[in-house]
């Protein structure tokens, strides 16, 4: 696992953006994996920015959305394909037909989550996916439990997810209790993963996940201890009980962690 300590949440955004338009002049029909949540946004301006300063191409760019509230319609604005096309879609070249997000109002659930992950397969599997996390370790909506699935289902939200995600509805009776993800399989196949994670609330799991020596159901993103290619992106504010950790005397440095960029704190 690398590390990359970005020294504010602009730094973060811009070093995600930047490894993500390498990987597309690199393969231009890139399958690209793309999370919701606070987190990304900058990261999709800067995309935006780079697609119309520096001619970044997203014509051949292909896209599947790791997950989707369940019982909500494309159309309502808290709906994660809202939020893409708001924020990022609709700003860049990208072909309607090469953008794959869950149906939160799909009617043969099961069906529909089957037929997402044959999709993906067919593309060959995702090339790069990028990942934010809840703050109980979450990643897509693969919510900590007994058991963690592999293929794209659907979920019941936690009480902790429903109650952060709550910031973004009216009252707490209109947040979703279900929605559709990829599962912890299909996350983990994705050929590069960066995981972002940005401000106060994201440094106790940030710094779970960096001490971790086990994988654990419990932490669902502790399972990206076991892919070869993931590239970590935190602020310094994520990054706070972390540093605190491997400062101290008696810290030893992990060995699944790679230091490659640390801004001097
Ligand atoms: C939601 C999304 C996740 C996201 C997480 C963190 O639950 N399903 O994909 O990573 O929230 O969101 P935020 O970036 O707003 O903290």
């Amino acid at each position: 696992m690398d590390l990359i300590i970005a020294k504010d949440y602009s730094d973060l955004s811009r070093r995600a953006s930047r490894i993500i338009a390498s990987e597309i002049k690199k393969k231009p029909d890139l399958v690209l994996g793309l999370a919701t949540g606070s987190t990304p946004l900058g990261t999709y301006q800067e995309l935006v920015r780079l697609y119309r300063e520096e001619g970044l191409d997203f014509s051949r760019v292909v896209t599947f959305n790791l997950d989707e509230y369940y019982g909500i319609s494309m159309d309502n604005p808290q709906s994660y394909h809202y939020y893409m096309f708001e924020n990022f879609f609709k700003h860049v070249n990208i072909k309607p037909e090469n953008i794959h997000i869950p149906d939160g109002m799909a009617g043969d659930v099961e069906a529909h989550c089957k037929k997402y992950d044959e999709e993906i397969a067919k593309y060959g599997g995702i090339d790069l996916q990028l990942l934010g996390i809840g703050q109980n370790g979450h990643i897509g909506f693969n919510e900590p439990g007994d058991e963690l699935l592999t293929a794209t289902h659907l979920t019941n939200l936690t009480q902790n997810t429903i109650e952060a995600n709550s910031r973004f509805f009216k009252s707490m009776d209109e947040v979703p209790k279900q929605a559709i993800t990829m599962g912890l399989g299909t996350i983990i196949q994705a050929k590069k993963i960066v995981l972002l994670a940005s401000g106060k609330n994201k440094a106790e799991i940030m710094a779970e996940l960096l001490d971790e020596n086990a994988v654990s159901t419990k932490n669902p993103a502790s399972f990206l201890l076991l892919h070869k290619d993931v590239t970590v992106i935190i602020d310094e504010e994520a990054a706070k009980i972390y540093r605190q950790m491997t400062q101290s005397p008696d810290s030893s440095k992990k060995l699944h962690v790679r230091e490659v960029f640390l801004w001097p704190s």
